[in-house]
């Protein structure tokens, strides 16, 4: 296993062997495809090179398979809306769809299945792609599930997303990726644009598409997302890398649109993909707002979806925003999306002081002088 950890002034910044060379790096010493930020303490583990590199060669097929799916199902006209994982409950709960019938049960609603409902070439790309999963009683499950959002494909973690590293794609992505549309304007051509906390891409990838030729940036800190991320970004045709970090600060470079769809509930199983940390679950959204909002250029917009607890008529991110963020040097707006999401997790006991849990966008531009 080869991984670079390169510490630069700002904090820990890692990258992963496949990640493309960022801007303002040059290539290590003695290395031919591996690159770090000059000054940067890095700390090198190496097997060998010739292990490390049939590893990166078997991620690179990993990829290729897993490109060759989507291509497939887009091909086919294959389109998936993915709802909220009470909705997937009811649906996968009722007597006919206890087992998948075709390809849509297969690849969005995860359902098990016999190899002979889907066509065979679907069946071989899976299994190249180690996207299937045999069960005891001899039927398979897809590994992943693909989902359209404005007419590309993605793909994501299989339903249920139990494991603390699912990669995420949901309701809020499809809300998110509205938001991003209705206030990134018109980037300037070769903007650059981070998507910070990726998941499976959504925002960083709609962004990307309504933009001329863009250089897309996805972190996450989760490695399963940035893989299925870069597969995605790829698929769409952007030119793009990935990088693993644990906050904005760790990512290098200065950006014209920086999108943003943190964790934000109070989660009992502290998934990452979900647990928004204290703030009544806004912390990562306060926090994650300021630091990345010091990683734009003159004139370039932060855009972040997230949700809100509202405990007594009170928005608690807005009242720390409106202390936190400098109006002197960002214009800013919020407003809520939806006043009502995840009515579900009231009836837990974090929530106990909580009325309701509201989707809310925010817009940051940064003022150029
Ligand atoms: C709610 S999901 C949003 C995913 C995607 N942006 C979307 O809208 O579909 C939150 C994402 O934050 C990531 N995440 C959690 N903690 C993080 C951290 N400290 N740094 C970077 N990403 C993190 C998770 O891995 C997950 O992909």
């Amino acid at each position: 296993m080869m991984r670079i950890q390169v510490s630069p002034d700002r904090g820990r910044f890692a990258l992963r062997r496949g990640v493309r060379q960022a801007a303002g790096t040059r290539p290590l010493p003695g290395c031919s495809a591996l690159y770090g930020t000059p000054g940067g303490v890095m700390n090198l583990t190496f097997v060998n090179e010739a292990v490390a590199e049939r590893e990166h060669e078997a991620a690179d097929h990993g990829r290729e398979r897993l490109l060759a799916v989507l291509r497939w199902l887009d091909a086919q006209g294959y389109r998936f809306v993915t709802a909220t994982p009470g909705t997937h409950a009811r649906v996968v709960k009722r007597a006919d769809r206890q087992e998948a019938r075709n390809v849509r049960d297969v690849m969005g609603w995860s359902l098990p299945f016999q190899p002979e409902v889907i066509p065979a070439e679907l069946f071989e790309l899976l299994r190249a792609a180690d996207a299937l999963e045999e069960q005891e009683d001899g039927r398979f499950k897809a590994r992943y599930r693909v989902s359209s959002v404005h007419d590309t494909l993605f793909v994501h973690s299989a339903y249920p997303t139990l494991a603390e590293d699912s990669v995420f794609l949901g309701p809020d992505s499809y809300r998110f990726a509205d938001l991003i549309l209705a206030k990134m304007g018109d980037p300037k051509p070769g903007a650059r644009i981070l998507d910070y906390a990726a998941g499976a891409g959504v925002g960083g990838i709609t962004a990307s598409r309504a933009a001329t030729r863009p250089y897309l940036t996805q972190a996450d800190v989760n490695p399963k997302a940035l893989r299925l991320a870069g597969v995605n970004a790829e698929f769409a045709g952007l030119d793009h890398q990935e990088v693993e970090a644990n906050s904005p600060a760790d990512v290098e470079g200065s950006f014209d649109l920086i999108v943003n769809h943190p964790p934000f509930m109070m989660d009992e199983a502290g998934r990452k993909y979900r647990d928004g940390g204290d703030l009544y679950g806004a912390k990562l959204s306060l926090d994650w707002t300021l630091e990345a909002v010091e990683l734009l250029n003159p004139g370039g917009m932060f855009v972040m979806h997230t949700g809100v607890s509202i405990v007594d008529g009170r928005d608690v991110l807005l009242e720390r925003l409106e202390t936190d963020l400098d109006r002197g040097r960002f214009d800013w707006g919020y407003h809520e999306l939806d006043p009502d999401i995840f009515s579900e997790d009231l009836d837990t006991a974090p929530y106990a002081e909580v009325e309701r849990i509201a989707a809310t966008g925010l817009w940051v531009t940064r003022r150029r002088t």
